[in-house]
């Protein structure tokens, strides 16, 4: 519940003197639909306060539908959801200012200069602090003295992310936040990430590349078709996914002793090799390995990849 002293008419106080609740986002079967189409049907989402919390979905999935109807920015056809404790509908202008949030398509006054956009943009947040606002530009090497029409579109992505990290908000909602950011840009970014969760505060980060929700996010949801289609833990998918190992004995090795093996999905020989697929631990392959003369063991990385593939196109896992 929200305590009677918020901050309501003191918007220049930090956002710490929140008291968090312990969802920073709630939904319950939130539904989008516009018209005929559905955007997002009967979405159940709670997103931890202080997690990075990864949305991923294929095109179309519904991603964007949700974000914007978080912030209030569309209204939701039916369903309930709260942010940071607060009802999306009643309250979303409270949250717009407690959030910071990357649209994905980023609509921006051109006229201005990223320095005049940012502390527009800032102002409206309650935000006045110039040093932080140049420290941030200077993190991601913004230029803050170019028009906003003029600049590339991977600077107007980063004056994006700059709006949204400077005023230091209690959560973090990023719709595809590193499109088209170079890679010395996305480390930039990833550290900023990684300082936020550090803080205690959240991110909500919707994206399509893998390896940096992988990297960044605790748990991670995907969406497809407009559904949720499974919430899990990076740990546990990481755990799910099949590792390759291959095992160069001394002699020639029967791939049959391996096949038993809890965990191995497949095994292979070949000279005196053996290829094997294995979920989870991989102890007992050691073990069974271990009653003959290894010469060399090599294991890829586990293939998240193709668990995601499998959860985005429908396949059964
Ligand atoms: N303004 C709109 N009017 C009508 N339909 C829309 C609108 N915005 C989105 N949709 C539809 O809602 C569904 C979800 O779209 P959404 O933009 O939320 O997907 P997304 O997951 O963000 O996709 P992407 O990865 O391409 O950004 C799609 O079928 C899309 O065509
Ligand atoms: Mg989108």
């Amino acid at each position: 519940m929200r305590p009677h002293h918020s901050a309501r008419g003191f918007p220049h106080a930090p956002s710490l003197q929140y008291p968090s609740v312990p969802e920073a986002i709630r939904t319950e079967r939130l539904t989008k639909c516009y018209g005929k189409t559905p955007g997002i049907l009967d979405l159940d989402l709670e997103v931890r306060t202080g997690e990075v919390f990864g949305f991923l979905g294929p095109n179309g999935a519904g991603k964007s539908t949700t974000i914007r109807t978080l912030l209030g920015l569309i209204h939701a056809t039916s369903g309930r959801a709260t942010v940071l404790g607060l009802d999306h509908r009643e309250r979303s202008i409270e949250i717009r200012r407690r959030t910071g949030h990357v649209a994905a398509d980023l609509a921006l006054y051109p006229d201005m200069t990223g320095r005049q956009l940012l502390w527009f943009l800032g102002a409206l947040r309650g935000f006045d602090d110039r040093k932080r606002m140049q420290r941030v530009a200077d993190r991601l090497g913004l230029d803050l003295d170019r028009p906003v029409g003029s600049c590339s579109s991977g600077n107007r992505r980063k004056l994006g992310i700059a709006q949204a990290f400077m005023h230091e908000p209690e959560l973090l909602v990023l719709d595809e936040p590193t499109t088209g950011l170079d890679p010395l840009a996305q480390q930039e970014f990833f550290s900023m990430v990684a300082e936020v969760r550090a803080e205690g505060r959240t991110v909500f980060l919707s994206s399509h590349v893998l390896p940096e929700v992988e990297r960044l996010a605790d748990r991670v949801a995907i969406v497809r078709q407009s559904r949720l289609v499974v919430v899990e833990e990076v740990e546990a998918l990481k755990r799910k996914a099949r590792r390759r190992v291959e095992i160069r004995f001394a002699g020639p090795v029967d791939a049959g002793e391996f096949a038993a093996v809890p965990g191995v999905r497949a095994a292979r020989a070949e000279g005196n090799a053996v290829t094997l697929e294995v979920e989870g631990a991989l102890s007992e392959v050691f073990r069974v390995a271990s009653r003959h003369e290894v010469r060399d063991l090599v294991t890829r990385e586990a293939d998240l990849e193709a668990v995601f593939l499998a959860y985005y196109g429908g396949d059964a896992l």
